[in-house]
């Protein structure tokens, strides 16, 4: 294959980076372009992409897949470089390994591990795919063994929202505000009630240019006078965070408890007043009873008479 001598000279290209020889760098440059495209060329024509997703600040280690064994390799003979998109990560030259500035001081090759590449912590920026490339010298010339790719996501995950009241627009309206920061990738915020989406105010989504994290915000208003259950719900990647809302309708305070007054005073004057009421009756009637018995008498005589 001709393109094994490319690549050992785009080795070479990269040991000319390696000794950092400024007027050199540009064509080092070049030719590690060139190696590139060569390489991604290659990497077509292999198999599929390992896929590894992990989350900001956690470690990751990332197959390289060469069955390696010190016993058939003589390690002077062996070349790895493992490169992320269009850098490079990390190479493993005459058994000295040089780890370019971004990886500095959280970078890994694991020879005993088939030339594992471990990073730890991981930023945000190391997402991309990372390229694991093998070369052995044989017969004066080093000569591709190996190439693989795996396919690295870097998660940042959002907090719980926090959902805060945001005053009354107007009467009976009541707005709140739903905010999280922190997250990547891009999120999604909907409001949801009994399964339904609502439309929220102002939804913005903003990123951090720097950290590249995003913040996401939103305003929803709604009627006070139901009682409601609303969920801010945050989707980023195959994650999300949600957070629950709860809003039960206020009792109606000052005309419910004029209204209760209102009802100890009938429940306790009314019956009282019934009692008055009654009693007076009750003595004019016994009054009248006495006054009428010699009228009421004469009839009973009248009935005893007629029934004898
Ligand atoms: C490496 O060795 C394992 C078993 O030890 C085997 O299953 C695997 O296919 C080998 N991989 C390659 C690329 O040869
Ligand atoms: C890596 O660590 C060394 C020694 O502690 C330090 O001098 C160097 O500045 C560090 N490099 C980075 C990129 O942090
Ligand atoms: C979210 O709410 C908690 C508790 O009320 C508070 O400690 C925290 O600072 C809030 N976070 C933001 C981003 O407002
Ligand atoms: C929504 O955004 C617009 C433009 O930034 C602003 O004029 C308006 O007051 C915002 N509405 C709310 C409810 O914050
Ligand atoms: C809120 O709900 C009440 C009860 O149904 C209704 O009378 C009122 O008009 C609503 N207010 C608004 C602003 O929609
Ligand atoms: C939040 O609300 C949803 C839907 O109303 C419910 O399924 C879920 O259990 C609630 N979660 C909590 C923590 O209350
Ligand atoms: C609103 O919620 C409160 C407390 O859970 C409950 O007592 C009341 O019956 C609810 N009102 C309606 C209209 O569902």
């Amino acid at each position: 294959m001709p393109g094994f001598h490319h690549l050992s000279k785009a080795s070479e290209a990269m040991g000319c980076q390696l000794r950092q020889d400024p007027p050199r760098l540009r064509c080092s440059h070049l030719r590690i372009a060139h190696l590139f495209v060569l390489l991604f060329g290659l990497f077509r024509m292999s198999s599929g992409i390992v896929q590894m997703s992990k989350s900001v600040k956690e470690k990751v280690s990332l197959p390289c897949g060469y069955n390696f064994s010190y016993e058939e390799a003589d390690m002077l003979q062996m070349r790895i470089y493992w490169q992320k998109d269009n850098e490079m990560v990390l190479s493993f030259i005459s058994k000295k390994t040089e780890v370019w500035p971004q990886y500095e001081n959280r970078t890994l090759l694991d020879i005993d591990d088939n030339f594992r590449l471990m990073i730890l912590p991981l930023f945000l920026s190391d997402r991309g795919t990372y390229t694991c490339v093998v070369q052995k010298r044989e017969k004066g010339s080093f000569v591709l063994k190996h190439l693989t790719s795996v396919e690295l996501s870097v998660r940042a995950d959002f907090p719980v929202p926090n959902i805060t009241q945001f005053g009354e627009p107007s009467a009976d309206i009541k707005r709140i505000m739903c905010f999280a920061s922190g997250g990547f990738p891009k999120p999604r915020l909907t409001w949801l009630e009994d399964g339904k989406e609502l439309s929220g105010i102002n939804t913005t989504v903003s990123q951090d240019p720097e950290s590249q994290l995003y913040t996401v915000s939103s305003k929803l208003d709604f009627n006070m006078t139901y009682n409601h259950s609303i969920v801010c719900h945050i989707a980023y990647g195959d994650s999300q965070v949600s957070k629950n809302f709860t809003w039960e309708k206020p009792p109606e305070a000052p005309p419910d408890r004029n209204h209760q007054v209102f009802y100890v005073i009938i429940v306790l004057v009314v019956p009282f007043a019934i009692c008055i009421v009654h009693r007076c009756f009750r003595r004019r009637n016994t009054t009248s009873r006495k006054g009428n018995n010699g009228i009421y008498l004469g009839p009973a005589e009248v009935s005893t008479g007629q029934n004898v």
